[in-house]
């Protein structure tokens, strides 16, 4: 290896100026670090009139991609740009012309993770993406290195920034959710589509991307089941507050005995659970392993320069494995086998909001209900609504199946003095799962 190494970029956008901030400002460090001296050869972009974010000799920018995955002198490509077809084509380019390659792109992780590294493993190249998973929190390297002696049986995130200040702002200012995503879009926080958000399908992406390395096992993005935040109600978020709950939308991977359960669901979490206390855009991965028990990664999940960290560590770590002549050999095939478990062996505790015609012996009928299907339970909150002549019924049951719970609310549905079942949401963190 010469005494510099070379780096190509694929965009100059947000993360991209960070990247070739971050690169500019620790260069000493870095040549400290790795013995050599890193440089920005050429930067793939659009638009090459565009003003950017940082200062950049303008000869390095293209909109020719040959001038970065034909370079022979590029050694490492780093993918910043985004979307899928494109950018899988190009990193498969950058893969044949041997050079290593590091991604923030989620999207495409999540797709087409396994395909990208079988062609990185056969060039004998390396292939890093720290930054696709809760931006600058070093959560990947922490389970595939950090927690690598450990057998993880449980991994929960909340690793989408912009549903979290949401619900933060609904819980705190009582703040509905139309209101709570127009504040999130005007301070940044949220797109001008914020579909992919608040739908739950960013935070899917990453939580397939976590599971597979989490536990070593085949998971694809359609094992995650997924539900977003736009049917959540001021309502819903203030009484599981009065009850001791927070409302998250929740990532959960959960694998024993090769039986995985992999969802992104709004979820109540008890207030004792350390993700409960994880406000506004920041993300958090908590993460159970059979010997080492709980941990929890906290910190920035987006923006410029804590996303490019991540990008630059993992530049770092393909310039050590060059130096010791490792590339490619990251052991990431799976060892587990997978089976998705099925509605009788999901458990989980419930929040439900019923409302029902207010006349003696309604909730008995109810409380028979859940007798029936030996659901019992833990809290209960009754709220008569007089010029209605109606009531609220809301409860928390202890833990029951999923497929049991779904019997429960057929049943519900068929009693007379139902007006309806408002909402009914997961409940997690209560110490008794
Ligand atoms: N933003 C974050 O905080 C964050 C956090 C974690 C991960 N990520 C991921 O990082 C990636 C980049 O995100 P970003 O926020 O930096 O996006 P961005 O600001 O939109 O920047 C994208 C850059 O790529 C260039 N580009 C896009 N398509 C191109 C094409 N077909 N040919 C040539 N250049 C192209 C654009 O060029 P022009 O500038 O000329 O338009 C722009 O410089 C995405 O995969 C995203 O999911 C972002």
């Amino acid at each position: 290896m010469e005494n510099k190494v070379s780096v190509g970029l694929l965009g100059l956008g947000v993360v991209g100026s960070g990247v070739v901030q971050i690169i500019n400002e620790h260069q000493e460090k870095l040549k400290h670090q790795l013995g050599v001296t890193v440089e920005v050869k050429r930067i793939l972009v659009r638009n090459l009139e565009k003003a950017r974010e940082v200062d950049v000799d303008p000869s390095l920018l293209t909109v020719n991609p040959d001038d970065v995955l034909n370079d022979s002198e590029i050694d490492v490509v780093i993918e910043v740009m985004g979307g899928i077809d494109t950018a899988k084509d190009y990193i498969l380019q950058a893969f044949a012309a041997k050079k290593h390659v590091i991604s923030a792109n989620k999207d495409l992780v999540a797709l087409h993770g396994p395909e990208l590294h079988a062609e990185a493993e056969k060039n004998k190249c390396d292939f890093f993406y720290e930054a696709s998973v809760a931006g600058g929190i070093p959560i990947l390297r922490g389970i595939t290195d950090g927690l690598s002696s450990d057998r993880i049986e449980r991994v929960m995130g909340i690793v989408n920034g912009t549903t979290n200040y949401i619900l933060t702002k609904m819980a705190e200012e009582g703040a509905t959710y139309e209101a709570a995503l127009k504040q999130a879009q005007e301070l940044g926080f949220a797109e001008a589509d914020p579909t992919a958000d608040v739908e739950g399908l960013d935070a899917a992406r990453k939580m397939a991307i976590l599971a597979r390395l989490a536990f070593s096992a085949p998971v694809d993005l359609d094992d995650v089941k997924v539900s977003g935040i736009s049917n959540i109600t001021a309502e819903d978020i203030q009484n599981g507050n009065e009850l001791g709950y927070t409302m998250k939308l929740i990532g959960y991977a959960d694998f024993k005995n090769g039986e995985l359960e992999t969802h992104v669901l709004p979820t109540f979490l008890s207030n004792e659970h350390p993700l409960a206390a994880v406000k506004n855009e920041y993300n958090a991965v908590y993460v159970h392993g059979k010997a080492v028990g709980e941990t929890m990664f906290y910190g920035p999940g987006a923006g410029s320069l804590p996303t490019a960290t991540a990008i630059v560590s993992d530049l770092v770590a393909v310039v050590k494995n060059i130096r010791l002549g490792v590339t490619g050999e990251q052991v990431v095939n799976s060892y587990y086998k997978k089976a998705l478990k099925d509605e009788s062996e999901r458990f989980s505790q419930y929040y439900l909001r019923v409302n029902v015609e207010d006349e003696t012996g309604v909730f008995s009928k109810l409380s028979n209900l859940f007798h029936e299907h030996e659901i019992s339970l833990k809290r209960i909150i009754q709220r008569p609504n007089d010029e209605k002549k109606t009531a609220e019924i809301i409860v928390i049951s202890h833990q029951t199946s999923e497929e049991n719970f779904t019997n429960l609310l057929e049943k519900i549905q068929k009693l007379d003095v139902l007006k309806e079942i408002s909402s009914y949401y997961r409940v997690e963190g209560d110490g008794n799962e």
